[in-house]
This record gives structure tokens, C-alpha cells and sequence, in this order.
């Protein structure tokens, strides 16, 4: 893979370099709530433009169909990298249509700019190769070269992460540089012991990863909506907890085997519990008890770890040499369920270890409940990529970038 310092050296001043970025940030109507991807592709957009570059920043925001959808729009994250980077950055209203190409005819070197969400034309995320090329074609038309930085994006196959780069000469930016450098310590002699902490709602979406990490990791500890379909599986009542019936089958093959590999598979010892699902708008205090993980009430939803659970965990990830984190503990956008999350990102701040965050909810939670980022490893700016990347599948927007 080139390095953007290996393009730099070549001589970027007046070309057009394509950056593909990973724009996709939670939106409230138009204020921006977590900025962290923005901030993350920033060195690379300035690196090329205080080169003499003319740089196009590209991104998804969303998944939008296919078609322009005002709730959508990148304007909101363009006007942020304007902010971030101190400079005017155009912005056009479309992905490769008059406005872009308006917009980058009128960029002179050193300046920035950003086109429209490119989910809003359906060639870039279709399934149909002929129809992603022929969006990669009319993208490859607006630039000289293409700078892959988009980690978050890296698992799609997709027009502008997979096909463009194979149109123009390409590198790899210095957030996709970092973040792969990262998950190759996570998966090439792992400094141990390697703890791993799931959360989340969907055991579904953790089936690959928790494969995979069966032969690799010393801890795995469950937590968030998915813990409830492992004490289902081990024969506890789960209430109105959120429960994926279906993978029940899947989790004990799951249990069994870390037995047999004296993995330690670690599960809530008590939860929080409500009998409703709280409101995250009004965050107004709810009514919560805490109660063994195996007496969950009949009608009370579990919504976050128990302090007894938290303690637990601590324990389990104070000596960890390497930690890896993905997803939420509960409910955190609500007050009285985050102090499981809280807790997981405390004992990670505390730990010597090296602890990575991966991406999406777990990496907006560590921002939104008031961490200091500096404090961990590495906050991931991909949270399906880098666990795609976990799972050993190849993700085609870094393969992409291979010469
Ligand atoms: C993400 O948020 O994980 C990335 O931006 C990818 O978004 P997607 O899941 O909509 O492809």
C-alpha cells in the first residue's frame, strides 16, 4: 500500500486528489454530535492541501436510497472540516453532476472542498458491478489521483471505496494507515493476556467476530442487549430483555467451545432492569432496579450491567496486556442505564495495557459520557470495518489500495 508521504514525495501540487472519507457522523436535524471522523481524517486533507494539492473530499453519510435526501446531506460535516481546518471549503450539492464539477474546476491549489453525500446516486452502493463502474468512472473523472482514508467504509463494496481506486493511481491515508497498524496488533502476536469486550444489541451482528476471537483471545467478556440471549442459553429467564431466540443454538456451540480452549467467557452477574424501554429525548429518570442477572422479573427489560457485573469486569480487564472493545454496555444514552459503559472505558483508562475502542457506539459513548480520548490505545473510527477486520474477512476497500 502507498503512503500518502510516498504520493507526497511524487509531487501532488495542482492535481486533483480524491479523498475518501468516512463523513458519516450522528446528525441532530444538522448539528453535528460527535465529530471524532471528522477530526480523524483531518491530518490527511491537510497534509495534501498544504502540498499544493486540490482536494475533493468524498463521503456517505447515512444510509440514504439511492436518491438526493435534504436529512442526508454533507453540508453540515463540510462546514465542520472548514472549522477544523481554518479554511473555506466549497461545497458542492450534488456527487458528479454540474455542481461538483463546477466546484472542482474552481479549486486552486491548497484549497478544499466537499461534494454531496455520495449515497444520493445509486451506483454507489449497488450490487450490480457494471453500475458501480460506471459511478466510479464519472468520479474518476473529477480527480488525478485517489486517497483512500475512509476506514469506517472499508468493509462495502462499494463505487468509490472499491472500483475508483482501481481507475486512478491511489495511496492510503494516514487514518487507514493508523487504524490498520492497530488491528495488526490485535491479530499478529498478541501481547497477552488479550481481553475482548462485546456489547451491543445483536448477538447476530457478533457471531463472526466471536468466532474468530475464540482462538485468539484469553477473555471475552458479554455485555449490553446481546448478554441476554447467553443467560437465555444458559437457562435463565430473561424477561422482556431484548433476546435473539434463533441464535440460541449458535451461543451455546459458542460456550462449549471456549470451555474446551479454556477460553474465559464472562457474562453479567446482575443487571439493571425497567419495566420500559427509558426515553432518550427527555432522558427523565426512570423507575430501575438492579437484580441478579439470573432473576430477571417477569415484564423488567435488562438495560445495563449491575455495579456487581462492572466490578467484575474491572477485575477481569486490570491486568489485560491488550484490550478490544465494541459496543455499549446498556442503554448509555440514558443516564440512569450508562454507568456499565462508563465503567468498561474507566477500567480501560485505568489498565497499563494497550486498549483499543472499536468504532461506531462504543467509540461515541467513550466522547459523550467525557473521556479524555488521549487516555486509551486507540479509538477506531470504523466500528464494522475493524470487526470485519477481526473476523479475518478482506475488507475490499483496503484491498483496493493494494498495488
Ligand atoms: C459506519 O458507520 O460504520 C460506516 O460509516 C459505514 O456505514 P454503513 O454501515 O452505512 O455502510
Amino acid at each position: 500500500m502507498k503512503t500518502i508521504d510516498e504520493l507526497l514525495a511524487e509531487g501532488v501540487t495542482g492535481k486533483r486528489v480524491f479523498v475518501r472519507a468516512d463523513l458519516n457522523v450522528p446528525l441532530s436535524g444538522t448539528a453535528i454530535t460527535d465529530d471524532g471522523r471528522i477530526r480523524a481524517v483531518q491530518p490527511t486533507v491537510e497534509k495534501l492541501a498544504a502540498a499544493g494539492a486540490r482536494v475533493i473530499v468524498a463521503s456517505h453519510l447515512g444510509r440514504p436510497k439511492g436518491a438526493p435526501d435534504p436529512a442526508f446531506s454533507l453540508a453540515p460535516a463540510a462546514a465542520r472540516l472548514g472549522e477544523l481546518i481554518g479554511a473555506d471549503v466549497a461545497f458542492a450539492t450534488d456527487t458528479v453532476g454540474e455542481s461538483a464539477r463546477a466546484t472542482v474546476a474552481a479549486l486552486t491549489d491548497g484549497r478544499v472542498a466537499v461534494i454531496e453525500n455520495l449515497r444520493f446516486n445509486p451506483g454507489e452502493t449497488s450490487k450490480d458491478d457494471a453500475e458501480r463502474g460506471e459511478f466510479a468512472d464519472q468520479l474518476a473523472e473529477l480527480a488525478d489521483v485517489y486517497v483512500g482514508d475512509g476506514f469506517g467504509a472499508v468493509h462495502r463494496k462499494h463505487a468509490s471505496v472499491f472500483d475508483l481506486p482501481a481507475r486512478l493511481p491511489h495511496a492510503a491515508g494516514d487514518l487507514i494507515a493508523t487504524e490498520v497498524g492497530v488491528l495488526k496488533k490485535l491479530t499478529e502476536n498478541v501481547e497477552r493476556p488479550y481481553a475482548v469486550v462485546l456489547g451491543g444489541s445483536k448477538v447476530s451482528d457478533k457471531l463472526g467476530v466471536i468466532d474468530h476471537l475464540l482462538e485468539r483471545a484469553d477473555r471475552i467478556l458479554i455485555g449490553g442487549g446481546m448478554a441476554y440471549t447467553f443467560l437465555k442459553a444458559q437457562g435463565h429467564e430473561v424477561g422482556s430483555s431484548l433476546l435473539q431466540e434463533d441464535q440460541i443454538p449458535a451461543v451455546l456451540e459458542y460456550l462449549k467451545r471456549a470451555e474446551d480452549k479454556g477460553v474465559e467467557f464472562v457474562l453479567p452477574v446482575d443487571v439493571v432492569v425497567c419495566e420500559q424501554f427509558p426515553d432518550l429525548k427527555a432522558k427523565a429518570p426512570t423507575e430501575h432496579r438492579t437484580v441478579p442477572a439470573d432473576a430477571i422479573p417477569a415484564g423488567f427489560m435488562g438495560l445495563d450491567n449491575g455495579p456487581e457485573t462492572n466490578k467484575l469486569y474491572a477485575s477481569k480487564l486490570a491486568d489485560a496486556v491488550t484490550v478490544f472493545w465494541n459496543g455499549p454496555m446498556g442503554v448509555f444514552e440514558h443516564p440512569d442505564y450508562a454507568e456499565g459503559t462508563r465503567a468498561v472505558a474507566q477500567a480501560l483508562v485505568d489498565s497499563e495495557g494497550f486498549s483499543v475502542v472499536g468504532g461506531g457506539d462504543s467509540a461515541a459513548a467513550v466522547r459523550i459520557l467525557g473521556f479524555d480520548e488521549n487516555a486509551f490505545g486507540h479509538i477506531s473510527t470504523g466500528g464494522g470495518a475493524s470487526l470485519e477486520y477481526l473476523e479475518g474477512k478482506t475488507l475490499p476497500g483496503l484491498a483496493a489500495l493494494e498495488d
